[in-house]
């Protein structure tokens, strides 16, 4: 249908729209959906743009194809959620060269030359890790675990991509600081439910009743491991007994297993994206330089009250206890 979209584009400059073009992952997780319809709601007809929507399905090959055929529309703007942060120069550099700015949104890309895009708003997604594992410290201390042996696996995101790398950083960083915790085994989820149910279980067969924390580096792999412990006749909780999962996102349903005791710890990765993306436009229209990169702040929420504040990267952060009113 690349002539049909390409019609598309041209009815909109004809129409005094801003065509934005916008390479999305996937659909992978309910993050994801939430990060969609922000973008979608935001640059809608009525707001006085043509969005050209594209689902890569999480494959990085598919959106360097929806990043040539936006070049070719002749689009205003380039926007890119990278399911990777590496091997992006050669179709950012036929973006440049075409003179079509680039946003940069969610995860970040590593490439040789900054130039290649014109800015950049997202989470820090190491910070994030590194409060997910303060966090943990802190409970283990005021309950009385602090010197306990603590076995850890992480079931990983998506392989290469930012938000996988820093929360994995966060965790190994804490876990050769604390020498009482082991690192037990890292695997790939995929940022799925399917998949985080799939690698749970066989985390299970390997390590059997030696897990004490399940880290998910995003809630529908959570809800997957949850699945899986359950199904295997353990129990996730807060107790000492229970297996401790903690999760990243802090989706509604994330929230709700927060309220409810299922994960103990979720770290907030905010999808609202679509405001500040148009935020940037605005600039640009206006001929102004956006800032280059933008961090969004971040919240974290728990279902005990035994810790009330972690500190990372020098700054305190206040953990908020999941109640009705933190969900609705
Ligand atoms: O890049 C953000 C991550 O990607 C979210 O944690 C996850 O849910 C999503 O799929």
């Amino acid at each position: 249908n690349g002539s049909k979209d390409a019609k598309k584009a041209d009815d909109s400059s004809k129409s005094g729209n801003i065509t934005v073009g916008f390479s999305q992952v996937g659909a992978e997780s309910d993050w994801r959906t939430a990060n969609s319809t922000s973008m979608k709601e935001t640059f809608s007809e009525e707001n006085g743009y043509t969005l050209i929507f594209d689902d890569a399905q999480q494959k990085q090959e598919n959106q360097i194809k929806a990043i040539r055929n936006f070049i070719q529309q002749e689009v205003d703007y380039i926007v890119l959620a990278p399911v990777t942060e590496t091997g992006w120069d050669t179709v950012l550099k036929e973006a440049k060269d075409a003179g079509i700015p680039v946003i940069i949104v969610d995860r970040m890309v590593k490439v040789s030359d900054d130039s290649l895009y014109t800015a950049w708003v997202g989470s820090n997604f190491e910070l994030e890790g590194k409060k997910a594992a303060a966090w943990l410290k802190a409970y283990l201390d005021a309950t009385g675990r602090g010197n306990e042996k603590i076995n850890i696996v992480d079931i990983q995101g998506t392989i290469g991509a930012s938000a996988q790398i820093g929360r994995t950083k966060g965790l190994e960083a804490a876990c050769k600081e604390n020498k009482n915790w082991t690192l037990l085994a890292k695997e790939t989820g995929e940022f799925t439910q399917a998949k985080g149910q799939e690698v749970m279980e066989s985390l299970l067969k390997k390590h059997g009743d030696d897990i004490d924390v399940v880290y998910c580096e995003n809630d529908n792999e959570a809800f997957g491991a949850i699945d899986a412990i359950t199904a295997a006749g353990k129990k996730v909780g807060t107790g000492k007994d229970d297996i401790l999962v903690m999760s990243f996102d802090s989706t509604k349903t994330g929230l709700t297993d927060v309220k409810d005791g299922k994960i103990i710890l979720d770290t907030e990765c905010n999808p609202l994206h679509g405001p500040r993306v148009e935020e940037i436009i605005k600039s640009l229209e206006a001929g102004k330089e956006p800032d280059k990169k933008q961090y969004v702040d971040e919240e974290v929420f728990a279902a005990v009250k035994d810790v009330a504040k972690i500190s990372a990267d020098g700054k305190d952060y206040d953990v908020t206890v999941v109640t009705d009113d933190v969900i609705s």
